[in-house]
C-alpha cells in the first residue's frame, strides 16, 4: 500500500481562498525585492484595535481568565451580545439563543456542519464572500447561485430568489453590506425577499451582518429578523467584532437564532475548538459595552476614502463603478479591457488575467470578480491609507491606458 499523502473527499471539494492567494502573491513579490507593491486585496480595517479593548484583554489575563471558557461563550460576552442585538437591531435573544465562536467564519461553518446533508442546496446571491460556497461544499451540500446585476445594484431580486428555491433548499445566505459589492439591502428590499421566504417555510435564512456598522446611507441599518419578525424562528443573525472594532486577529464572532439551532452549533463547536479564546472574549465584551466613538470615526474615515476612490476609478476611461453603500470595497467593471493586450503582448482574456497583469506590471494587488462569482469585475479594498489609494488609482489609470 502506498504511503503517499491523500486528501479526504471533503477536502477535495474545496479550494484555497483567491483573496488570500493574491495577498500572498503581493507579499512574495515584495519579499523578492518589489518594494513598490500596493496591496488593495485584503479585507480588514487598517486601524489598530481601540486601546480600551486591548486593556480589557490584559485585565482578563491579570485576573486569571485564562482557562477553558464555556463552549458557547463567557457569560459577560453573551450578555454584551444580547444587549448589542437589542440596541442596534431591536432583536431580543435569550442567552440560550446566542453563541460565540472564533470569528463569524466559524459561526457560519458551525451552522452548516450542524444542518447540512449531502444533496442539500444553499442559495447564495452572487457576488458572494468566497467562504459561503466553499463551506457548503465541505459539508457535501450544493451551492446554488442567485445572480444579481450592477443594474439592480447587486441586490438579490425576489423573483430570482423564488425561481431558485427547490424542495432541497436548506439555507439562503444574505450578506448586507456585501463583500465584495458593498451593496446594502434596505428595509423595502428585505421585506420583498421576506414575502418570498414566507411562501417557502422549509428555507432557513442566515444573515451575515459583519459589515453592519460600515454603511454610508442615511437610512439606518436593517437585518431580516428585525424587518420580518415572523421569520426570526428560522433566521440565524451572524455578526462579530472583526470589522466594526478592527479586531480581525482576535477571532471573535457571534450569532443569535432559534435555541435548537444554537444548541446544535454549540455541539459542533464543543468538538471542533471548544470555543473562542477566553481573553479575546473579554476584549470583545469591552468593545461591545464600551464607548462606540471608534465605530463612527472609522465609518467617517471609510466614507471619505470611498468617495475619493470612486471618483478616481470613474475618471479612468473604460472603468464603470457603482457607488457602494457599505463595507470598504469598490467593485468596478473591467470588461472594457478584456481582449486587449499589455505592452509586452499578453492578451487579457479574463478578469483574472487583468488583475494578474495589473499586479505584475503596475504592482497593484486587487481581486478578480470571478473569485466572488462575478466575472468581469474586480474588487478594490479601500481599507488603506489615502496616499496608497491615490498612488494605486494613478497606476491603475496608467495600466488601463497602456492596454491596446
Ligand atoms: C462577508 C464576510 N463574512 C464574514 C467574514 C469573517 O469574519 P470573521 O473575521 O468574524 O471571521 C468576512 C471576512 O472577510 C466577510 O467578508
Amino acid at each position: 500500500m502506498s504511503n503517499a499523502f491523500a486528501r479526504s473527499a471533503a477536502l477535495s471539494r474545496i479550494s484555497p481562498s483567491a483573496t488570500i492567494a493574491i495577498t500572498q502573491k503581493a507579499r512574495d513579490l515584495r519579499a523578492a525585492g518589489r518594494k513598490d507593491i500596493l496591496s488593495l486585496s485584503i479585507g480588514e480595517p487598517d486601524f489598530d484595535t481601540p486601546g480600551h479593548v486591548c486593556e480589557a484583554a490584559c485585565a482578563a489575563i491579570a485576573a486569571g481568565s485564562t482557562r477553558y471558557p464555556p463552549v458557547s461563550g463567557v457569560p459577560v460576552l453573551k450578555e454584551a451580545v444580547a444587549a448589542k442585538f437589542a440596541r442596534d437591531n431591536g432583536l431580543h435573544y435569550a442567552v440560550n439563543q446566542i453563541v460565540v465562536s472564533a470569528g463569524a467564519k466559524q459561526v457560519i461553518a458551525n451552522a452548516m456542519i450542524a444542518t447540512l446533508n449531502a444533496g442539500d442546496e444553499v442559495l447564495i446571491p452572487a457576488p458572494y464572500w468566497v467562504s459561503y460556497p466553499q463551506l457548503t461544499q465541505l459539508c457535501g451540500a450544493t451551492p446554488v447561485f442567485v445572480s444579481t446585476s450592477a443594474a439592480d445594484g447587486f441586490l438579490p431580486q425576489p423573483e430570482a430568489l423564488d425561481a431558485a428555491i427547490t424542495p432541497k433548499t436548506r439555507w439562503l445566505i444574505l450578506n448586507s453590506p456585501n463583500n465584495p459589492s458593498g451593496a446594502v439591502l434596505d428595509r423595502a428590499s428585505i421585506a420583498a425577499l421576506g414575502e418570498v421566504l414566507r411562501r417557502h417555510p422549509h428555507v432557513w435564512i442566515l444573515t451575515d451582518d459583519i459589515y453592519e456598522h460600515l454603511i454610508y446611507t442615511d437610512d439606518p441599518y436593517r437585518t431580516l429578523a428585525q424587518v420580518c419578525p415572523d421569520l426570526a424562528d428560522r433566521t440565524l443573525t451572524v455578526n462579530g467584532v472583526s470589522k466594526a472594532y478592527a479586531m480581525t486577529g482576535w477571532r471573535v464572532g457571534f450569532a443569535g437564532g432559534p435555541a435548537p439551532l444554537i444548541k446544535a452549533m454549540e455541539l459542533v463547536q464543543s468538538q471542533l475548538t471548544g470555543g473562542a479564546s477566553s481573553i479575546a472574549q473579554f476584549a470583545a465584551a469591552a468593545a461591545l459595552n464600551g464607548p462606540q466613538d471608534f465605530v463612527s470615526e472609522s465609518r467617517a474615515s471609510f466614507r471619505t476614502r470611498r468617495d475619493k476612490v470612486i471618483d478616481a476609478l470613474r475618471a479612468i476611461p473604460g472603468i464603470e463603478c457603482a457607488t457602494p453603500d457599505g463595507a470598504f470595497y469598490a467593485f468596478p467593471s473591467c470588461t472594457e479591457f478584456l481582449g486587449r493586450s499589455t505592452a509586452n503582448g499578453t492578451v487579457l482574456h479574463t478578469d483574472e488575467h487583468f488583475v494578474r497583469e495589473l499586479l505584475e506590471t503596475a504592482g497593484v494587488a486587487v481581486v478578480h470578480g470571478s473569485a466572488f462569482g462575478s466575472p468581469g469585475q474586480f474588487r478594490v479594498s479601500y481599507a488603506a491609507s489615502q496616499d496608497v489609494l491615490d498612488e494605486a488609482c494613478r497606476r491603475l489609470q496608467q495600466f488601463c491606458s497602456s492596454l491596446r
